[in-house]
């Protein structure tokens, strides 16, 4: 194999803020590294101390302060490294170097730990840690982890007490949610990984073939009780990636990673962790320990090929990942129908579902759960998957629907929708399902993700990557594989054919289509400078639109932080109506559908109180044209699909809006790309 081998200090710092600055898009308030800290030549006696840097900010300023450090040789040699770093979003101790990861267990960073989720009994933990004498000196939960691994080292009963051990030992006081990984200097060399409810993945670099391409588990019966009281809850929610090279000889790299994109440069060989997985990387050896044996559990983690691509995690030529993810919006479309529809005789396949599409149309009810843009594709499809299936459906917001308790049965189907596959709230949403006996379906964009992994069936949308926090194709993806959803619970029904084919018909054509829209770019980014010092901005439509009008406005809050609604065209006259006037920015979406004749009716209500809206409409809609004084024109399609052209349009407005306004269109400012804390 021809690949460089980083051996000096400078190439693993190099490689490992590579790895963060891949992931930063999921955090980036701050950030921070550790590393084996000696400048001798003997990579072990440097193993015996940790070097920390922690900077807030992006990872850029990490890189500016890691070249501030004079006591570091960049260019000392490793023959072994371990190495752990982490990028950041701040929701309990606000963003700054002392509450950014690693954390530590004391001065001398004996033991450190980067951590993503939230540990809900950590007051209890630090509460009896600081009776044992250790100094607390963050405000985050992740610090009890670190002085707790410490207590457990300090405290062992023999010396050759192995370091996975220690992290079993923590894992077993933790309540909440979590993936870890620890570096110590009484361990040099190794690494130990653990997750509980949050993603870990480890990739594989190697010059060797590997003996097999099974990492065999290894059960352990050890068990060990802290005394400790009940749980508090803080949130918290960070990210890390982490590398470990070992020896010239075998040249073999382990990542141990929170997500696929930070690898990829390097390999595509991973191993997903399961819950309590305690994963050791020690003199290059990998092992994967685990203390009881769960039912149905495979005693081995296969090593799996990804798909991705390093191309597709590239900005290319575009100025930002979300411009580049509104335009390969024709493209993420065909992949999520890649294979699944057939266009010359009017099918559907959905292998995912397959085995169980009979108890699904059996069902009483269906239940689209979500948050954020993931929730408005539910919106968007609702009314099509109550036609099509004629089934009463619901579409909830994770955190909602948890706080009401909803009544769920076991004869209900619930859908969760969540590009990341990893939200807290609908992850927490979907145990609640599944405890009552429902039928768990995920429609997710990440293989391996915590919801496509412990929802009983489900559909990936295969819209690739996305970087950009606000999401954009993955909400068209989302939306047709919903789509193909309804077509395939009806495919049997003789009376919906017409318009079974009328719809699959429509996803012939519609990546053509939404090339059309975005030849419109031009046109709104004229209109995005006549727009981008207001304060607000109405978006207002009904029917099959309304989801737009709420996706729109979320971009544009998202990005822009202008204030910007979503109206029900419908509720106008119930309270909105009150805000319009010469002054104030409205957006209305008017198509030729059922609902035609009714948004004309609000269209004049609104120019009545002297609105000036601009209006998304049909190009062959003469009528709306001729009598609005700004419109951007849409091709026509098959009503329930509309709504896919007619989003995009505000997408491109909201880009366009947060460049004038100076924003940094990938990293709007408190936002996460994926929200893992409740
Ligand atoms: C965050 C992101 C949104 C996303 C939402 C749900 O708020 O910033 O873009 O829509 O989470 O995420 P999910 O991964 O579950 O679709």
């Amino acid at each position: 194999l021809n690949y460089h081998v980083p051996r000096t200090r400078r190439e693993i710092l190099e490689i490992l803020l590579k790895g963060l600055r891949r992931l930063e898009y999921r955090g980036y308030d701050s950030a921070g590294v550790g590393i084996d800290g000696g400048n001798s030549k003997d990579w072990e006696s440097n193993a015996r101390s940790i070097q920390l840097i922690k900077q807030r900010g992006k990872v850029k300023a990490l890189d500016e302060e890691i070249h501030k450090q004079q006591d570091i040789d960049l260019d000392v040699e490793f023959d072994v490294h371990s190495g752990i770093a982490h990028t950041r979003w701040a929701t309990h101790g606000e963003p700054s170097p002392v509450n950014s990861h690693p954390q530590r267990s004391d001065k001398n960073n004996e033991f450190i730990v980067i951590h993503n989720g939230i540990i809900t009994n950590y007051k209890d933990l630090k509460k009896f840690l600081e009776s044992k004498g250790y100094e607390f000196e963050s405000e985050t939960d992740t610090e009890s982890i670190a002085k707790l691994v410490k207590y457990m080292y300090d405290n062992r009963e023999s010396d050759d007490i192995s370091f996975a051990t220690l992290v079993e030992r923590v894992t077993q006081q933790l309540e909440g949610a979590f993936a870890l990984v620890f570096k110590s200097v009484h361990y040099p060399g190794e690494v130990v990984g653990t997750r509980r409810g949050g993603p870990l993945l480890i990739g594989v670099r190697s010059d060797h073939k590997l003996s097999s391409d099974h990492i065999p588990v290894l059960y352990r019966s050890c068990s060990y009780k802290l005394q400790h009281p009940t749980q508090d809850r803080p949130g918290h929610l960070s990210l890390y990636a982490c590398f470990i090279r070992v020896s010239k000889i075998k040249r073999l790299m382990w990542f141990l990673i929170c997500h696929d994109s930070a690898v990829i440069e390097h390999t595509n060989r991973v191993i997903f962790l399961e819950d309590d997985d305690v994963a050791a990387v020690m003199d290059g050896r990998l092992s994967i320990h685990r203390i009881k044996r769960t039912a149905g559990d495979y005693p081995a983690r296969a090593i799996q090929t990804l798909q991705m691509e390093l191309q597709q995690i590239m900005m290319g030529n575009y100025s930002s990942f979300m411009q580049k993810e509104i335009f390969e919006q024709p493209e993420s479309v065909v992949n999520t129908m890649r294979g699944r529809v057939n266009f010359d005789n009017n099918t559907v396949t959905l292998g995912g579902l397959k085995d169980h599409i009979k108890e699904i149309q059996r069902c009483r009810r269906l239940i689209l759960i979500a948050c954020g843009t993931s929730y408005h594709a539910g919106v968007a499809t609702r009314q099509v998957l109550e036609e099509l299936t004629e089934l009463p459906v619901m579409v909830e917001l994770a955190s909602d629907f948890l706080d009401r308790n909803t009544p769920v049965f076991r004869d209900d189907v619930c859908f969760f929708i969540s590009q990341s596959g990893e939200t807290a709230d609908s992850l927490m949403a979907l145990h609640y399902c599944k405890e009552r006996g429902a039928l768990t379906v995920g429609i997710t964009n990440t293989v391996g993700s915590s919801i496509s992994r412990e929802t009983d069936c489900g559909v990936h949308i295969n819209a690739g990557p996305e970087i950009g926090v606000a999401s954009t194709k993955a909400y068209t993806s989302q939306f047709v594989a919903l789509i193909m959803f309804a077509l395939l619970m009806c495919d049997d029904r003789i009376s919906v054919q017409p318009r079974r084919r009328e719809i699959i018909q429509g996803l012939r054509v519609l990546p053509d289509l939404i090339k059309e829209v975005l030849s419109l770019d031009d046109e709104i980014q004229k209109l995005a400078t006549e727009l981008y010092q207001q304060k607000s901005v109405l978006i207002m439509g009904r029917g099959y639109h309304y989801a737009t009008c709420l996706e729109g406005a979320l971009k544009i809050k998202e990005i822009t932080y202008m204030h910007s609604e979503g109206i029900l065209a419908g509720e106008l006259k119930h309270g909105p109506l009150a805000l319009v006037d010469k002054l104030m920015p409205v957006i209305m979406i008017i198509m030729r559908d059922h609902t035609y004749v009714k948004c004309q009716n609000a269209l004049q209500q609104v120019v009545a109180r002297q609105g000036r809206p601009i209006v998304i409409c049909d190009k062959e809609d003469h009528e709306t044209i001729k009598t609005s004084s700004r419109t951007i024109k849409v091709p026509h399609c098959v009503d329930c699909l509309q709504g896919i052209l007619s989003v995009i349009p505000l997408q491109l407005l909201s880009f366009h809006l947060a460049v004038l306004r100076g924003y940094d269109v990938d990293c709007p400012r408190n936002l996460a790309k994926s929200v893992t804390v409740e």
